[in-house]
């Protein structure tokens, strides 16, 4: 195997590392080892699979597969279903939102409320809907119809293009890439990839595109502000995180995946005093709730629930051997999870039928029994308390401390009421850009070094961090989400950030949240009267490895914000994509991704588009 050093920047991560090593437990380094080398064919993306012709892979010496495709159109198909699979999964989960809004209106859910009415009526207006003088049951039945309609296909545009400047939906228009529908693009993209249908590599890729705008403007959207609507517009609060957030002599109940609709009933049936009473009966302490991954951040950006762990640390949480339980919804999660608990006295509970685990225990979780199953969840954790091996619990290190809660609301609160001051700290340099750090951690990268090591570099360069997903708890553990943080920062950000008590990277959510980024974005764009294109702003995913960070950062350029990635996509098998990608797209929603493994001269080449940006908009002479 190879060195635990090798393998993550973290010490709580390598002790547990270790200690599933010691203990015979297979995690998913072990696993990566096994698979490499992996298929030189599938990493250049010219397999294809499309149908029992073939299936097909082609080379220099094989140019075409059996009906004829090559490289380029093989790849291209490749991609748009890859990105397509992420515009879905964040989607389903945005209209999982709409349909608890809807059982809230027909009062299907009683252990749900509209809890911010002031921004559903906010976004109501938005989208056109009238709601002065109504009653907000009404105004909430109208919204979540027109949400409904923007998965349908009688839409020339999805609502929230109302947020877009005018600037850039005329190019969607030019270029036939404006979302129209959330599930009308992503079936599209099917028919299209299906044999004999779209063979022209740039126009597969435009569909690409719109599918990802449909998600970044449409189903992620609509999920994230539904999430604050129903749970809670996120302000700033103070949290911990890493594995020492769990708590040797209390029940430890994980929530791992990513839609609050599950989670935020777990953390409330956890407060329940006959569950608690019942924990002290057995030994415990207390019922302590910790997150993982994206539903973590749901609960620590709105509830302030600590923070255990990211992708990589998912398994290793439960190698601590002090987990009852750990619950799950969907999306990134391991499906070794359910081996790992097996190792321990651990419960794995999933509870979306559309993400089932064999050999999880399962709850079928619906909006109208939420608190009632939520409980009996709870309750299974607590009596598996009764089974801890205390000879086998180790938690490494001590929590660290962060500050999290930074939705656009909080910020623009922050500010004093309006986005003007930061305008004003951007126009005079004390804040060159800023670069929204997103999405995932990757085995073939060295756990969180490149989404700690970017962070550092950039908020050095006076380049503000806005981070969401996974590199957020990565941030956390690095010590850059706390105000003291500006110490690592550049004078002008130092400067801006500390007048505010603010940190120099701003904790933004989960991954459904990039569309807050991409809120802010169209918002600075607005109220500057130019191009989302022409903000001297950058994105990045350094250690992504899913189809919904592909998708997230598809919609990013299409947006028209420079997009950077750590690795490449399984695309460089075609010379016309690879080039469109890192190139071409320029010209046409003027930016482009760039990959580049290194955090340094991914800085500079961030800093470089930056001083471009600030020059073009008369910034810096
Ligand atoms: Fe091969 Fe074409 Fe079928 Fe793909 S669609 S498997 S390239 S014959
Ligand atoms: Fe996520």
């Amino acid at each position: 195997p190879r060195p635990i050093d090798q393998l993550t920047i973290w010490d709580d991560a390598k002790a547990m590392i270790r200690k599933a090593r010691a203990e015979g437990i297979e995690t998913v380094h072990e696993r990566l080892d096994q698979q490499t080398p992996h298929c030189k064919f599938c990493e250049l993306g010219t397999t294809c699979r499309n149908c029992t012709m073939g299936p097909c892979r082609v080379s220099e010496k094989k140019p075409r597969g059996v009906c004829g495709a090559d490289a380029d159109v093989i790849v291209a198909r490749n991609f748009g279903r890859f990105v397509t699979g992420g515009a879905a999964g964040h989607s389903d989960h945005g209209r999982d939102l709409i349909e608890v809004l809807e059982a809230i209106v027909e009062g299907e859910a009683p252990d749900y409320k509209i809890t911010e009415e002031g921004k559903l009526r906010t976004i109501a207006g938005e989208i056109g809907i009238k709601e002065a003088g109504r009653d907000i049951m009404d105004v909430a039945k109208d919204v979540m119809e027109c949400f409904f309609a923007d998965f349908g296909s009688r839409k020339k545009e999805v609502s929230f293009l109302s947020r877009v400047p005018q600037k850039r939906k005329d190019l969607w228009a030019k270029l036939g890439m404006t979302p129209r529908g959330v599930d009308r693009e992503i079936a599209e993209m099917m028919h299209r990839t299906h044999m004999g249908c779209d063979n022209d590599a740039p126009n597969t890729l435009i569909h690409a595109a719109r599918t990802a705008l449909a998600d970044g403007w449409g189903g992620s959207m609509i999920g994230t502000e539904l999430s604050d609507v129903i749970f809670g517009t996120p302000k700033p609060r103070m949290s911990t995180a890493n594995l020492g957030v769990i708590k040797e002599d209390q029940v430890n109940i994980l929530v791992h995946g990513h839609n609050p609709v599950v989670s935020e009933q777990i953390l409330a049936a956890a407060r329940d005093p006959e569950l608690l009473a019942r924990a002290k009966e057995l030994g415990a302490s207390g019922i302590n709730l910790a997150g993982l991954c994206c539903t973590g951040n749901e609960l620590l950006m709105r509830q302030g629930i600590p923070m255990a762990g990211n992708h990589l640390m998912t398994e290793l949480a439960i190698i601590t051997g002090a987990v009852e339980a750990i619950v799950v919804d969907y999306q990134c999660i391991m499906p070794s999870l359910v081996q790992v608990a097996g190792c321990y006295h651990t419960k794995f509970i999933d509870t979306a039928n559309k993400a089932r685990f064999t050999g999880a225990i399962h709850f079928d979780f619906q909006p109208r029994t939420a608190m009632q199953q939520a409980k009996e969840i709870v309750s299974i954790a607590v009596e598996a308390f009764a089974e801890r091996d205390a000879g086998r619990v180790e938690i490494p290190g001590e929590p660290i401390e962060i500050m999290t809660g930074f939705s656009n609301e909080a910020v623009i609160e922050a500010l004093g009421g309006s986005l003007d001051p930061l305008i004003q700290a951007i126009v005079a340099g004390d804040i060159k850009g800023a670069v929204g750090i997103v999405g995932c951690n990757n085995p073939k990268i060295k756990h969180d070094s490149l989404n700690v090591g970017l962070a550092k570099e950039l908020i050095k360069r006076d380049i503000l961090v806005i981070a969401t997903g996974c590199v957020t708890t990565a941030a956390g553990k690095a010590g850059l989400l706390v105000p003291g943080a500006i110490e690592m920062a550049g004078p002008g950000l130092k400067k801006v950030c500390g007048s505010l008590g603010i940190p120099p990277v701003l904790h933004y959510g989960s991954c459904v949240d990039n569309s807050r980024i991409m809120q802010l974005c169209a918002a600075l764009a607005n109220t500057l009267n130019v191009d989302i294109s022409d903000l001297p702003v950058g994105a990045s995913s350094p250690e992504w490895y899913s189809e919904k960070a592909a998708a997230i950062g598809l919609y990013a350029v299409a947006s028209g914000i420079y997009t950077h990635l750590g690795h490449p996509p399984n695309i460089l098998g075609s010379e016309t994509v690879t080039n469109l990608a890192v190139s071409g797209l320029e010209d046409l929603v003027g930016a482009t991704f760039f990959i580049e493994p290194d955090p340094v001269k991914t800085a500079d080449l961030f800093e470089e588009r930056i001083n471009a940006k600030r020059k073009g908009l008369g910034l810096d002479k």
